[in-house]
């Protein structure tokens, strides 16, 4: 790969970025890196990485470059084999995420079809019911939360119907936006409606893993228990509809004859997809209610104009993505942005800096859905492009007007708390009043 010489920067370590305020508003390391070019070297051998990219062009052009591969199971072997004790670890290497060549592009292929602009626009009316179901529910909630938290003389005034409506908090990530993209996922892959409930708390602790970081290692057990569980639940998925097929993307890729794949690829990839699809879409949800409820005016705006709508969720992605980061390795020495990045070097590509590359966006760190300039890179470039991108903005663009139509007094009852993720990177809890 040529292109003109531009000068890099070189910075340190990773600490800023992995500090508690680096975490909690990793934007200001990203504007320090952008004032030093669109690339920079790592100068401490302790760091992870060598390579840090983050410049808008930069970062398009590494996702696309042949020569940096996702860390394949391969690559992580050449500095031992112990992380294959963890099945988390093993299965994510297993998946179209941590593949390359070949094995990768016939994974993809097999699932690529269920994500079609077709298939995703015949699952809207699924969403409809999933995001009408979980209203009812939030509904339920609040009424719940409401009973619990009135005094006896406050519940007798409500049950005689003359109570004031002033409703306490309930979390709208746990009632709306985490189970909402679960069920989707769900509803996609064939998992019955009954077991739908069951995947969360397992679907998260495995996806605790990804993070960067020393700390992810605190994860490690609950993830490998995870993964056992929705291994085995997968197993016995296959089977099922291998005897019993249905119209659902299980039973089509267990009854692909032309194309047959081996269990271990198929239940690697279902896992990694219900996780991908799950959190991901979780934040896109929870970070643009969060961003609506504080802006009454554009909260009218978007509700009255579908074309806001649309332009107010790449917004939420490129000011807000849920993923900040993807990792790669030089498989042969490539450049990026004319720094020289030799074979075997580690490169972290920094999706969220570059969503706020100042010379891609006008004041990248306001807040405008208005801009017109441009895709953010939120759901990365290249051969490893997201899958679900369209999925996700359809559920976006069902969940959100119809939360705010329901409870068109929705407002924030709490502190969210900090973010403290860089890979899906939103709230803990949103403590919302629905009236
Ligand atoms: C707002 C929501 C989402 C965001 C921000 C997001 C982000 C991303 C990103 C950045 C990648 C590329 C990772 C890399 O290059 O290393 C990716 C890949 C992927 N995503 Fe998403 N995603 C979202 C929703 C979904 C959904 C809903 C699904 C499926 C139900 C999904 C399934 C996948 C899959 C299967 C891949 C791997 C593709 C491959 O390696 O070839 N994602 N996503």
């Amino acid at each position: 790969m040529t292109g003109p010489a531009v000068h890099s920067g070189s910075i340190s370590s990773l600490g800023p970025l992995l500090s508690r305020e680096g975490r909690r508003d990793p934007n200001p390391f990203y504007a320090q890196l952008h004032r030093q070019g669109p690339v920079c070297v790592l100068t401490d051998p302790a760091t992870r990485f060598d390579v840090v990219v983050h410049g808008y062009d930069a970062v398009h052009a590494a996702l696309r470059d042949p020569a940096l591969h996702v860390i394949t199971g391969e690559y992580r072997d050449q500095g031992g084999t112990r992380w294959r004790e963890h099945l988390s670890l093993r299965v994510l290497a297993d998946s179209m995420f941590l593949t390359e060549g070949e094995r990768h592009t016939t994974a993809r292929r097999r699932f690529a079809h269920a994500f079609s602009a077709r298939r995703v626009a015949a699952l809207e009316p699924a969403v409809d019911r999933i995001v009408a179901r979980r209203l009812d529910r939030l509904a339920a909630a609040a009424e719940l939360a409401e009973r619990s938290s009135g005094t006896a003389a406050e519940l007798a005034e409500r049950s005689s119907g003359t109570a004031g409506a002033g409703g306490a908090p309930v979390d709208l990530l746990a009632e709306f936006a985490l189970p909402i993209p679960s069920d989707v996922v769900g509803e996609l892959l064939g998992v019955p409606e009954a077991d739908r409930d069951w995947f969360p708390p397992r679907v998260r602790a495995f996806g605790a893993i990804l993070d960067l970081g020393a700390g992810v290692w605190r994860h490690q057990k609950a993830a490998d228990t995870a993964a056992a569980e929705l291994t085995a639940y997968f197993a016995d998925l296959l089977a099922a509809r291998r005897a019993d097929p249905r119209d659902d993307l299980v039973s089509a890729l267990v009854t692909a004859e032309d194309d047959p794949a081996d269990d271990a690829e198929l239940i690697a990839n279902l896992l990694t997809t219900y996780n991908g699809g799950f959190v991901t879409t979780t934040h896109l949800v929870g970070n643009g209610a969060r961003l609506l409820l504080d802006d009454p005016a554009e909260k009218a705006r978007v509700l009255a104009d579908p074309a806001r709508l649309d332009d107010f969720l790449q917004e939420v992605l490129r000011y807000e993505p849920p993923v900040h980061f993807g990792t790669r390795f030089a498989a042969a020495d490539t450049e990026i942005a004319g720094t020289p990045v030799p074979e075997g070097s580690r490169v972290l590509v920094l999706l969220g800096a570059a969503n706020r590359d100042p010379s891609r966006f006008t004041d990248p760190d306001t807040f405008d859905p208005g801009r017109a300039e441009g895709p953010p890179l939120s759901f990365g470039a290249g051969v490893h492009y997201c899958l679900g991108a369209v999925l996700s903005k359809m559920e976006g663009r069902i969940a959100l007007p119809a939360l705010l139509r329901r409870f068109p007094d929705l407002a924030l009852a709490g502190d969210p708390g900090e973010r403290t993720t860089l890979m899906l990177r939103g709230y803990e809890s949103l403590p919302v009043r629905v009236s």
